[in-house]
């Protein structure tokens, strides 16, 4: 499989991240809310590059199955006791191909009353920043590939590569 992006690069690009959100949330308390599993490995790194104060949970969501097309539908599975009113929330995600599944999260999330909202991910497909109307810190945008690594899988495979790479078929 051809690599999209060494580990170096990967790290310089979350280390860029982390100071942008430590400078953008200076003096205030931080929740990430990392979305499983895909990021796992991102959420880690990220967590570890911002200067702060910052609590961490997950939530689930599925939404591909064993494809590498979405499957339009996406479960979540958000524990009801994290508790979200009042805090500063950074949904932290793998990749945005469709959106789907973010839109889906994002309801579930402004439901609970955060004092704010936003998202980093990591990754992002092409042309589809423009349909964004959140605030979004994103790493890396990508042509329309499937890729895999760094915690992102095809079939649950993959995950643990320290590259991403691209999925050939
Ligand atoms: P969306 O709902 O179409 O935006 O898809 C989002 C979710 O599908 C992500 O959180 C990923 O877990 C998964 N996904 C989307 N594109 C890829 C890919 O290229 N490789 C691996 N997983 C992907
Ligand atoms: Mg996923």
């Amino acid at each position: 499989m051809k690599t999209l992006f060494s580990e170096a690069q990967i790290l310089v690009k979350v280390e860029e991240l982390g100071k942008i959100i430590s400078n953008d949330y200076r003096d205030k308390e931080i929740l990430l809310l990392g979305v499983l599993k895909g990021s796992f490995l991102f959420f880690a790194d990220l967590a570890r590059s911002i200067n702060g104060n910052i609590q961490v949970q997950f939530i689930q969501a599925e939404s591909y199955g064993s494809s590498a097309q979405s499957s339009g539908h996406v479960k979540l599975n958000f524990n009801k006791n994290i508790v979200i009113q009042g805090k500063h929330i950074i949904i932290v995600e793998d990749i945005i191909d469709t959106g789907l599944t973010l839109h889906k999260i994002i309801e579930t999330i402004q439901a609970e009353s955060p004092l704010s909202l936003s998202v980093c991910t990591l990754l992002i497909k092409k042309n589809k920043i423009n349909s964004i109307d959140f605030k979004l810190y994103h790493g890396f945008e990508i042509e329309d590939y499937f890729v895999v690594g760094y915690g992102l899988d095809f079939n649950e495979q993959y995950r643990c590569l320290r590259d991403i790479k691209i999925l050939e078929n």
